[in-house]
């Protein structure tokens, strides 16, 4: 008897939420879609995500059977959460940037959101920003290089070429003098430690992690469980043939076993 999290990310960027989750949680079961076939999100039509999100999670409903599902995709999450809650019936928890937090801890009014293209320019941010940060200034940084960087490269990567990547974006959010930076794309939590060194320290570095953890967990506390497949922790993908060779090996460094295509 258990109760079944799903994740669901465009790659391997809802990793370290479900971590976050498992860590905190007993008595659930974990299971992980990336939306292989479609990586990257973050430079897509808001029609192309919503089709492509919607599609998928219904497949993943089907298949996996689970009682809540995190949407562990900045983009996805401020540009289709909406259309998944009409469509089905589980509940979700969407990740969205942390602009409520950010703004709460920033001296000085000024906040740094890092996160893909979509979800920078998405209206859904600017009502954010406008409901929880609006005597701040919210300066925006997106590279879909990073992202790309994070989903092949980040277990294998040496630390010089990590923080050569991320230079660019530590560097315009110093030159704007932000004291606190919002890592609003899943992937970039991969690079916390690093951006953290470079961008120094006075400036803090902010992911929703905790917030949507906790979200989780009180919509968890209302559900029942039930008895599951017994399948226990999986990984899956959308598409095998997309597949980085280390999507593999990256899913048994959480705990899942690499469950193929869904
Ligand atoms: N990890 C995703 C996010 O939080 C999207 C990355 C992408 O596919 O562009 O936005």
């Amino acid at each position: 008897m258990s109760k079944v999290v799903g994740f669901y990310d465009s790659g391997i960027g809802g990793l370290p939420y479900l971590e976050w989750l498992k860590k905190h949680t007993t008595g659930c079961s974990f299971r992980y879609l990336a939306e292989s076939a479609h990586f990257p999100f973050g430079t897509k039509t808001e029609p192309e995500i919503k089709s492509i999100v919607a599609e998928s999670i219904g497949r993943f409903i089907e298949s996996e059977h689970p009682d809540l599902i995190v949407i562990a995709c900045n983009t996805a999450s401020v540009t289709a959460l909406e259309l998944l809650r009409q469509k089905y019936s589980i509940p979700f928890v969407g990740v969205v940037p942390a602009i409520k937090p950010a703004a709460a801890i920033s001296r000085k009014k000024s906040i740094g959101l890092f996160a893909t293209n979509k979800t920078v320019s998405q209206l859904y941010t600017k009502n954010l920003i406008d409901t929880f940060a609006s005597g701040c200034t919210v300066s925006k940084f997106a590279m879909p290089e990073i992202v790309a960087f994070v989903e092949k490269n980040i277990f294998t990567a040496a630390e010089d070429e990590i923080t050569r990547i991320i230079t660019p974006a530590a560097d315009f959010f110093k030159k704007q003098g932000v004291d606190t930076v919002i890592l609003g794309c899943t992937h970039f939590v991969y690079l916390e430690d690093t951006f953290k060194k470079v961008l120094g320290s006075t400036i803090s570095v902010i992911d929703s992690r905790e917030g949507v953890g906790n979200r989780a967990i009180s919509l968890l506390e209302k559900i029942k469980s039930h008895a599951d497949d017994g399948k226990g922790d999986m990984f899956f993908v959308t598409s095998i043939e997309k597949m980085p060779g280390n999507y593999k090996s990256i899913s048994s460094r959480y705990g899942l076993s690499f469950g193929g295509e869904i």
